[in-house]
């Protein structure tokens, strides 16, 4: 299976590929990365999975997922130090794997960012909308055009200026911090240990069918006691989704081998220590049975009498969901950009406008097809698939680090994984823990897209491969 050139996928060192204005320094980075996860996990999954799932052992839940991310942010962070190319995993698979892996991971990218960026404009929606309720004025238009609106201004925005797009987000992701901040800090003051007691919660057993990977094969488990606590972690996996997407501005970023592995391991170190402040308070507050499924921070606050605090929160998640959609969509530009340049998917998407210096026509492509999912399809309960697509690409990443020290042992790189190949191989492993914990029918639905995926690989894709050997009709071939 042919494999990209190291040489011919770092732009930035060569100069080879480089079309994209450096813009980025670490600081930018950490809010990129706090910027696209800081969103819908804290502000709703947490409190879902506490109530049905682990109880006040979400905060366990939160470690183990933290860690899981951690090690394969380590993973990220050698690869993206040593490949920093706009693709990211994509990009890493295409050096180290070959073609096949790299369209696969590449697939799988797009089906995690995309549908991450309608779950989270719905959820933005309600979260509008309950603001609307809260300052007693109507919702003055329905939630799905809401939805439709933030989709359309942000892609809007990430079309036309990376550098609007970076100032504002800023501001925002500083909003945000301040809203989490005072989250925590009121929430400390109503923290009552006797909420905890139940710590790891009685464990009730399932009377259905198993519904999850594992289920099938051990049967199935339940929810709460210590099972509970591992079960909720790999959709509290949600909440870490987007550290990777700070991997692929590393070819937007000025010394990205060393800027790409501070700012995306900085980031999710500070998200990871906020993420199980939140959940402490908010499972301190009030008894885990009686937390919200809707609104559980608003909800908690609400319970204890701190009314101002619920405009705090909906006006935090109002803003950092915000800037979780924007990244998200600007992340999902460069993945489907850099495929395009490679020739996999229409060369069309791989252009730069002139106008505007952005991947401009992917993006509104992304826009337009986030808006369609965000309105046709029940993409609130589809949060897990966002999941699953995400953890692949971490196997294919922590799988790539042990590749790339035994065929590229030289290559320079910002940044090594302490300990390889003990912590790639115990990322893979956490990463498959976290994947057989997902339920059957997200797997289903993985498999299906990732049928599409191949079908569309050998439809289009490896007919377009640059490279391939050149065809008699000498289309889509070899251009470097
Ligand atoms: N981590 C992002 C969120 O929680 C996707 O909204």
């Amino acid at each position: 299976m042919p494999r990209l050139p190291l040489a011919a996928a770092t732009g930035p060192r060569t100069g080879a590929r480089h079309r994209l204005h450096r813009l980025y320094r670490p600081a930018d980075l950490v809010i990129l990365g706090l910027g696209v996860m800081i969103g819908a996990g804290i502000f709703s999954v947490a409190g879902r999975q506490a109530v049905t799932t682990a109880g006040p052992g979400v905060i366990l839940s939160f470690m183990i997922a933290g860690i899981a991310s951690l090690l394969a942010a380590l993973c990220y962070a050698e690869l993206a130090s040593t490949i920093p190319a706009s693709g990211s995993a994509y990009t890493f698979s295409y050096v180290l794997f070959g073609e096949v892996g790299a369209w696969v991971v590449g697939w799988a990218l797009l089906l995690e960012m995309q549908l991450a960026a309608a779950v989270v404009a719905r959820v933005w929606a309600l979260y509008a909308a309950q603001t609307f309720a809260d300052l007693g004025v109507p919702l003055p238009v329905p939630q799905g055009v809401l939805t439709a609106l933030v989709l359309g201004l942000l892609t809007a925005t990430v079309a036309m200026s990376a550098r609007f797009g970076l100032r504002a987000l800023w501001l925002i992701v500083v909003a945000k911090l301040a809203a989490i901040a005072a989250v925590i800090a009121v929430g400390a003051l109503h923290f009552d240990p006797a909420n905890l007691g139940d710590f790891i919660a009685p464990h009730q057993p399932s009377s259905g069918p198993p519904d999850t990977l594992l289920g099938l094969v051990v049967g199935p488990a339940g929810s709460f006691g210590w099972f509970g606590v591992f079960a909720a972690a790999p959709a509290i996996a949600f909440a870490y989704i987007g550290f990777d997407v700070v991997a692929t501005a590393a070819e937007e970023t000025l010394d990205a081998p060393r800027a790409v592995p501070k700012g995306m391991i900085r980031s999710l170190v500070i998200a990871t220590v906020l993420y199980i402040a939140v959940a402490v308070v908010m499972v301190g507050m009030v008894p885990y049975t009686r937390i919200s499924e809707v609104a559980p921070l608003a909800a908690a606050f609400a319970a204890v009498g701190e009314d101002a605090m619920v405009h705090v929160i909906n006006i935090g998640a109002v803003l950092g969901l915000t800037t979780v959609i924007m990244v998200l969509i600007a992340g999902q530009t460069r993945i489907m950009f850099a495929m395009a340049r490679d020739g996999l998917l229409p060369r069309g998407l791989g252009t730069l406008s002139r106008r505007y210096h952005s991947p401009t026509r992917v993006t509104l492509v992304i826009g337009v097809t986030a808006i369609l999912l965000a309105e046709l399809a029940p993409v609130l309960m589809l949060e897990q698939i966002v999941v699953v697509g995400a953890l692949f690409a971490f196997l294919a990443v922590s799988a790539g680090v042990i590749v790339l020290r035994r065929r590229m042992p030289d290559a320079p790189r910002g940044f090594s994984v302490p300990l390889s190949p003990l912590l790639p191989a115990l990322s893979m492993l956490a990463t498959l823990w976290l994947m057989v914990n997902l339920s059957v029918q997200t797997w289903l639905s993985f498999a299906a897209w990732m049928a599409v995926g191949v079908l569309a690989y050998l439809v289009y894709g490896r007919r377009r491969s640059p490279l391939a050997a050149p065809v008699a009709s000498g289309r889509g071939r070899h251009r470097r």
